[in-house]
């Protein structure tokens, strides 16, 4: 099935050489073979996504395989404004079916790592220790943070060795479901199971819905004997595609089943923390999700869909009613979504989550709450336009692809310049066959319409796809905090393969905040060129 797997033993040696593993990557098998034929055809993309497909089974949960409710870390600070935790990278055992056990990158011993729960205001302090093989650092994604705290090397932190400690340390300034992963070597880190999620509560919220939950979604890719696969698979064609794993998971597992009961309104925080999928999810026969937040908390007004779709990093804040008859069952399934050549081809969506509906008398029916918040649209006069393009070349020589931002690979794209209290109009130009879902460290925006004006419902954002061979407007404001933020895209693989560059924001008259180190912030030293 995959002539390429290389069993990847998480030994201290083996995992040390998957930094260096780029440059010497041996082109694998695999991706010479979809090459010659792609070559022929004078075709420049590759289909890397269909073997994952093929590899996943239609499973059924099986009756003991419950979704698990993410655990917290105990709260060493008595201060009730105070949450005080201790946060570890390490490689764990995890179970990711019944019985099915796989070394993983994880925090604190699990995938996904521990729920960070607070409220707007509360102060988080966070005793990170790394006893991964690899050199690591935590970003929280989305969160409004100063750039000391924000997890990338060279312009936050300097990497925390194995073995090595940092503390970071920062008040929670927005409501909403935000989440964590490493900074360095992304692709391989995330994908071996490094994330978490981050709630952070509003107090005033009026609106109080019975069961709520909060869902980790992501992939992992496992080899048939049971290793994690090598993050380096397919080659610059699987670097260029994007690697999704071939196992789902939510909250850690696969496959698993939530009992609900019918009639009862649970309110779902969803984060894609997966390194390349989308996910596309499908309510069951009959039933919607009530959208009512976005990635930065809640939005304008609601809306309700029949399909909710969620692209790596974004979140979704809804409420769901189950509606089937109490004592039956039904899966929620991922649908498949065309993120790209390659990604719908010969493959097929499925079962995300089984649900179960408890055999409890029904309830009669209550509407959802009317959930609305008061978004003013950033003003913009006087913002300066800013044209981003994303593409993809291919070496003439060893014939490798990477990609570029307005025509420059990674080592020589140059950073964008903000001063603070700035606004910009950000077009951003996407001339790939693959969508890249566009992130930006430490700010919200607010994505406007091919018109110009404002996308409704409002909503504030960090993280938004532009879509394969289209193109995408965002307009953005740079408070207070100068300082060298990443912006990229959150397929992890593409990221590192050439979309990823930084905001150098800085005061009226001050000198430039420093940027990332060397070695790029997702850990990869650039491919030579
Ligand atoms: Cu969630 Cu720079 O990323
Ligand atoms: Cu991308």
């Amino acid at each position: 099935m995959r002539p390429d797997a290389v069993p990847l033993v998480l030994r201290e040696d083996v995992a040390r050489e998957l930094s260096t593993r780029r440059a010497q990557m041996r082109t694998s098998a695999y991706a010479h073979s979809v090459f010659a034929l792609l070559a022929c055809l004078g075709v420049t993309v590759a289909i890397i996504g269909v073997k994952a497909q093929q590899a996943t089974r239609e499973t059924t949960p099986s009756a003991d395989w419950d979704l698990t409710v993410l655990e917290t870390a105990p709260d060493l600070n008595p201060d009730p404004r105070i949450l005080e935790i201790n946060l570890t990278a390490a490689v764990a055992q995890v179970e990711v079916s019944p019985g099915r056990r796989i070394e993983a990158w994880t925090f604190n011993g699990t995938i996904p790592g521990p729920l960070i729960r607070l409220s707007m205001g509360d102060r988080l302090i966070v005793h990170f220790t790394n006893q991964l093989p690899s050199p690591t650092t935590v970003h929280w994604h989305g969160l409004r943070v100063p750039i000391q705290m924000d997890g990338v090397p060279g312009s936050s932190q300097a990497a925390v060795e194995t073995g090595g400690t940092f503390t970071y340390d920062f008040v929670v300034p927005d409501a909403g479901l935000y989440w964590y992963h490493p900074h360095v070597m992304s692709a391989a880190q995330v994908g071996f199971g490094l994330y978490g999620a981050f709630l952070v509560d509003d107090p005033s919220e009026t609106f109080k819905v019975p069961d709520e939950r909060v869902f980790v979604l992501s992939d992992i890719d496992i080899t048939e004997r049971g290793k994690l696969e090598d993050p380096q698979t397919g080659g610059s064609t699987g670097m260029a595609f994007g690697r999704e794993g071939n196992t789902l998971l939510v909250n850690g597992r696969n496959h698993p089943r939530l009992t609900v009961r019918s009639g009862v309104t649970q309110r779902w925080r969803v984060v894609n923390a997966a390194k390349s999928r989308f996910f596309d999810l499908e309510p069951g026969d009959g039933m919607s999700f009530t959208k009512i937040g976005d990635d930065s908390g809640l939005q304008e007004y609601s809306q309700q869909l029949d399909s909710l779709v969620l692209a790596p990093g974004e979140r979704a804040d809804v409420l769901y009613t189950p509606t089937a008859k109490p004592g039956t069952e039904y899966a929620i399934h991922a649908r498949l979504f065309n993120r790209g050549y390659g990604s719908v081809e010969a493959r097929l969506g499925e079962e995300l989550l089984g649900v179960v509906v408890a055999d409890t008398p029904a309830v009669t029916l209550v509407p959802h709450p009317k959930v609305t918040r008061a978004i003013e649209p950033i003003a913009q006069a006087g913002a300066t336009p800013v044209a981003i393009e994303f593409g993809i070349e291919q070496s003439p020589f060893d014939k490798t692809f990477n990609y570029t931002i307005n025509g420059k690979p990674l080592d020589r794209i140059p950073p964008l310049k903000a001063t603070v209290g700035e606004t910009q109009i950000w077009t951003v130009t996407n001339t790939t066959a693959w969508s890249h879902p566009l992130h930006l460290h430490g700010f919200f925006f607010q994505v406007l319409d091919k018109d110009g004006t404002p996308r409704r419902p409002l909503q504030w954002k960090d993280t938004v796809s532009v879509p394969f061979k289209d193109r995408l407007t965002l307009i953005v404001r740079f408070d207070d905090r100068s300082g060298s933020w990443m912006y990229h895209c959150h397929i992890l693989d593409h990221a590192e393969g050439g979309l990823m560059s930084v905001v150098r924001l800085s005061r009226p008259g001050e000198a430039p905040p420093p940027l990332p180190s060397e070695q790029s912030p997702h850990g990869h030293s650039t491919s030579g060129r």
